[in-house]
């Protein structure tokens, strides 16, 4: 089969190619915006630099592809926050030209990354699949409006869709290098370096994190199974910060500095996915604990690379 992953030079989209690559021709489309061109450098696929804005190089890339894993995106709420404009263009516009270039090449399926952000301030607890999205940020209007896109070009154009609605995802490979990155990997970040670590906030807010490896194992699932609709991707369970920030320490054996900072803008307080869909439709179970994750994700630095 060949298989095309956008944004494949990124945190999930390498963990993505990697598991296709060697058994399938896999074609990786990133600009490097965020990603990172060591993450793919140890197994075989095509690298081919540009962006899901350019749709007639995708329509050059996505001719005789089997499947698209579109990963690529502005992955960050508090940077839509900063950059709507630019984060409406990649994630909205860019998905809609993957959406029409899979279409014209006669791809069977598209895997989308969508986000647990598109519940947004829905307070129920744990969110599924049938709620009313009520998103907070650009962000998450940008991704649940990829995943209306996908709903559509199915019914219009009998593209097989699915949008895997990923809780947070940590694990190695994720960028700790900006304010904009995952907790998980600052956390492990500075914790390896013997840095403090800032939580925003009372460190009481909560998210559902998973494992990467899981999340891979989800969208090759979501690929090859006779499944089309939205899923949520997570463990199921809560965790709130100044648990995870002692979580962290733990698997690193050593204790750092816990600072505590102004609230993010855009940031919801709560978070945890009712999974039961993925169980039962997918086929789709975690496997990684939060713990063996973090000590995994503690062995790879990104300071080291
Ligand atoms: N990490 C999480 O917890 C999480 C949670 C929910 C959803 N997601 C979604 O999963 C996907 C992957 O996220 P990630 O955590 O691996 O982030 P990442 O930043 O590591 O990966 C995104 C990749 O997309 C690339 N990219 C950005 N704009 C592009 C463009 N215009 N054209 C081509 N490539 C472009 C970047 O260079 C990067 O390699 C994203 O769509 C993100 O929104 C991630």
């Amino acid at each position: 089969m060949r298989y095309v992953v956008t944004g494949g030079a990124g945190f999930i989209g390498s963990h993505i190619a990697e598991a296709l690559a060697g058994e399938h021709e896999v074609v990786v489309v990133d600009d490097l915006s965020t990603g990172h061109r060591e993450n793919i450098q140890d197994f075989d696929v095509e690298f081919v630099e540009g962006s899901v804005t350019d749709l007639p190089l995708l329509q050059e890339i996505f001719t005789g592809a089997d499947g698209v894993f579109h990963q690529a995106a502005i992955a960050s709420v508090p940077k839509s926050v900063d950059d709507p404009l630019a984060t409406h263009a990649v994630n909205e516009t860019g998905t809609l030209d993957v959406l029409l270039a899979a279409r014209d090449a006669g791809v069977k399926k598209v895997v989308f990354a969508s986000s647990s952000a598109v519940y947004g301030e829905e307070p129920t607890l744990p969110k599924h699949e049938g709620m009313l999205p009520a998103p907070v940020s650009p962000y998450a209007i940008s991704k649940l409006t990829g995943e209306h896109y996908e709903a559509v070009f199915s019914k219009l154009f009998g593209l097989k869709t699915v949008a895997l609605r990923y809780f947070n995802v940590f694990g190695p490979r994720q960028d700790p290098s900006s304010q904009y990155s995952g907790v998980i990997s600052i956390f492990t970040d500075r914790v390896r370096a013997g840095e403090a670590i800032t939580i925003h906030g009372d460190g009481g807010q909560t998210r559902d994190f998973v494992y990467v490896a899981d999340v891979v194992r989800a969208n090759l699932l979501a690929m090859e199974r006779d499944v089309t609709g939205v899923f949520n991707i997570a463990r199921g369970q809560q965790t709130d910060l100044n648990t995870l920030a002692r979580g962290v320490m733990e698997a690193a054996g050593r204790e750092v500095p816990v600072e505590y900072g102004p609230v993010r803008q855009g940031d919801v307080r709560h978070s945890l996915a009712d999974i039961t869909r993925a169980r039962e439709v997918l086929g789709w179970a975690p496997e990684w604990t939060l713990v063996d994750g973090l000590v995994e994700t503690m062995g790879w630095d990104a300071r080291g690379q």
